[in-house]
């Protein structure tokens, strides 16, 4: 999720045909930096179901995209992390030995916040030069800022020569984000940027970190479809919906001695304490234990074959996200609701943190194309605005598409 004074525009993607590499942006570096550069790429992500789960100990089920953050980095000879973005801005630049590094408040806290996390974690890191261009849509639910986290960890790790444990990369691009960027997202985005397998959804227990690969069928296709709305109060907004978790757990710990996290309490205990919650703490806690429901029901549904059920569990999430959590908005109820009425279409919710950013549906493969241009006239003659929409296959997570010198 990206906050929201980042300052970089997003650009209509690319086709997914770039994934075959970015030749144009290494030359590009050659141009800037004045010698050759390794190239690694990270993916955004859909969530197909599991949305405000993740930090409440809870279970979630995204997939990796083949839209990407892409960068070219090279070593440099001293302790100087020199980069820019070809989506804006002039170069900036830090010292890795910066005593006391504090924010900027824009995009490029990710990137420092990465290094500075990296280094906690004990990787001494050597300065690099990097360019960093995206596929993927800025501020849009797609989880670009995670995409760029851990495009830059990763790259940052293979100049040092370090093999990389994606595990412990996720955990700390997600802490660059919680301590550094000032947004306490959980560990979803980081962790499917680099893990995320082609053809799979990966259920992941965000308590334990395991996680195991759940098939997505041929005969259905993820559609995002981009609102290109993203209202303001997002962040914040987010920050709250944490706090009122933790608030329910924390007045729900006397009632049910030994929970830590929502994940621990049953549909059926919260509706026999409602009462010791007020009224809007107790949605926000339904949404989170149905939600977790889902999901497990959902990747039982995916496993046994049955994409209908699973569809059905999709639609319900949005309900419960619109109604108990209150993050959607008056775009992305229009998106889920055009799409549950067409055919060939098993399920669509909104997707992310919610307040604008994209919605996910689940179309049958043959309905895809009357879908996206059927979807593209009821939005704009519903809001006046284009959506932007990718017909998306789960991909792989983080990799090095040619490795930098040192490293090779
Ligand atoms: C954002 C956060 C994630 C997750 C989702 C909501 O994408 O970065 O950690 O909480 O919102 O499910």
């Amino acid at each position: 999720m990206s906050i929201v004074n980042v300052k970089l525009q997003a650009r209509p993607a690319s086709p997914p045909a770039a994934i075959a590499g970015r030749p144009a942006l290494q030359k590009r570096f050659r141009t800037e930096f004045g010698h050759e550069s390794g190239l690694y790429r990270a993916p955004g992500r859909a969530n197909l179901i599991g949305e405000h789960t993740d930090y409440n100990d809870g279970f979630v089920l995204p997939a990796a995209l083949e839209l990407s953050t892409w960068v070219a980095a090279a070593p440099r000879k001293d302790r100087i992390l020199r980069f820019k973005s070809l989506l804006g801005g002039d170069a900036l630049e830090f010292n890795l030995d910066d005593p006391a590094p504090s924010p900027r408040h824009d995009w490029s806290d990710y990137v420092r916040g990465v290094a500075v996390k990296l280094q906690v974690a004990g990787f001494p890191l050597e300065g690099a030069d990097m360019l960093i261009d995206s596929d993927v849509p800025i501020g849009s639910g797609l989880s670009s800022s995670a995409a760029l986290e851990v495009s830059v960890g990763f790259a940052l790790l293979d100049i040092l020569g370090v093999a990389v444990d994606r595990v412990t990369l996720a955990q700390a691009c997600q802490r660059a984000e919680n301590e550094f960027v000032g947004m306490h997202c959980g560990i979803m985005d980081q962790f499917i940027s680099c893990l995320g397998a082609a053809g799979h959804a990966l259920l992941l227990d965000c308590r334990s970190l395991a996680y195991r690969q759940v098939a997505i069928a041929p005969s259905v296709r993820l559609v995002v479809c981009n609102s290109m709305v993203h209202h303001k109060l997002a962040s914040g907004e987010y920050n709250k919906r944490r706090a009122d978790c933790e608030h329910g757990v924390a007045l729900l710990t006397p009632l049910l001695p030994g929970i830590r996290a929502l994940r621990d309490v049953t549909l059926a205990q919260l509706v026999a304490h409602q009462a010791a919650l007020p009224e809007v703490t107790f949605r926000r806690c339904r949404h989170v234990v149905t939600e977790d429901e889902r999901v497990l029901k959902g990747v039982a549904a995916l496993e046994a074959g049955d994409v209908a059920e699973f569809g059905r569990l999709v639609n319900a999430s949005h309900r419960s996200l619109r109604d108990d959590y209150q993050v959607s908005c008056r775009e992305l109820d229009i998106l889920a609701e055009l799409a549950w009425g067409m055919e060939g279409v098993l399920g669509s919710r909104m997707m992310g943190g919610g307040f604008g950013g994209c919605t996910l549906s689940i179309v049958r493969t043959e309905a895809v194309k009357r879908f996206t241009s059927d979807m593209a006239k009821g939005y704009t003659a519903a809001t006046n605005l284009t959506p932007e929409i990718f017909v998306c296959s789960p991909g792989d997570g983080v990799s090095v598409v040619a490795p930098s010198e040192s490293a090779a």
